[in-house]
């Protein structure tokens, strides 16, 4: 049973076999055969190393989930962590505050071109969802064309992106995903023998599948720009400049970037960094501040008063 210690604060056990007996009892680990699961607990970490409850040490090579490629407990991660915590936790979006001002305006500096608009969220999926739905809403067209081979996450919107088997038990998604093969020398969908080869014929692919599925109607591409969990499949030279470059897909709407969202109006540019994480809850996306906001879709006015719930 937990208890509070003497300065108020929750007092929990920490030795293995309570922490084993806890995890395996109580926590859902996601991906994972639940009965087939014997999670190593961790105790503690610091730079490339954790440890655990014995004081066993485990040297890191994969960064937890390649997310916490800063090192476990950076001293000037942990120290900001604390000062905010102690000034601020909590800010509704109605409001403006120093650090996420900050923050925005450090990943506008880093961004590309012209993508000046920074919107959080707290994770990837929730930025695919985001991406999504402002890809449709600027464009005025609902298809999506992603990758077999991909993650784009867990929610419901991005597990239907999902190019791969833990998508299915989730069938039927979200209506309006198409896919399409990315370039794979080493299991070439299209028997090619060169890495030249295989980047002409994805993108010949790509381009046919646009046509065959209605350029008109789609709104974005997404994709990975090195593929992750499904094999870190780095593209061909060239693959990801051939999606970027609009006339690639004569008639197409979107992909000019990497991973990249850019629908008609040019607004949206949606992007995850694996570089420089330290593995806090974390996701945003970059937009181009509309150049002509009269050109976009008027969306209906909707107050309490035509929802007939003020009071
Ligand atoms: C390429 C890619 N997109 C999206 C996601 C989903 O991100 P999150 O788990 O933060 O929702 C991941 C997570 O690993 C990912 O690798």
């Amino acid at each position: 049973m937990s208890m509070l210690d003497e300065t108020g604060l929750l007092a929990f056990p920490t030795d293995e076999e309570t922490v084993r007996k806890n995890d395996m009892a109580h926590v859902l680990h996601s991906w994972a055969a639940q009965g087939h699961i014997d999670a190593v607990p961790i105790a503690g970490g610091e730079g490339a190393w954790f440890w655990d409850p014995n004081g066993r040490r485990y040297l890191d090579f994969s960064s937890q989930l390649v997310n916490v490629n800063i090192g476990y407990q950076h001293p000037r991660l942990v120290a900001a962590v604390q000062e905010q915590a102690g000034r601020m936790v909590t800010v509704s979006p109605a409001f403006a505050n120093d650090a996420r001002s900050e923050a925005a305006r450090l990943i506008a500096e880093l961004a590309p071109g012209d993508l000046d608009m920074v919107f959080f969220t707290s994770g990837g999926a929730e930025a695919n969802e985001m991406a999504i739905r402002m890809a449709r809403v600027h464009s005025g067209r609902h298809k999506i064309l992603s990758a077999y081979r991909s993650y784009h996450g867990s929610t419901a919107g991005a597990s239907a992106l999902t190019g791969e088997p833990r998508r299915w038990a989730t069938e039927p998604g979200m209506p309006g995903v198409a896919r399409f093969w990315g370039p794979n020398l080493y299991r070439s969908p299209f028997h090619a023998t060169t890495e030249q080869e295989e980047c002409e014929r994805a993108l010949q692919h790509l381009r046919d599948t646009i046509v065959a599925e209605g350029s008109h109607t789609v709104a974005a591409v997404i994709l990975e720009t090195v593929v992750g969990t499904n094999g870190i499949l780095v593209p061909p030279d060239g693959y990801l400049a051939g999606v970027r470059e609009r006339r690639a897909v004569r008639g197409g709407t979107t992909h000019r970037g990497p991973s990249a969202w850019r629908p008609r109006h040019g607004l949206l540019h949606q992007r995850r960094r694996r570089g420089q994480r330290d593995g806090h809850p974390d996701g945003a996306g970059a937009l181009r501040p509309a150049q002509d906001p009269g050109r976009l879709p008027q969306l209906p006015r909707v107050d309490s008063r035509s929802l007939g719930t003020d009071r």
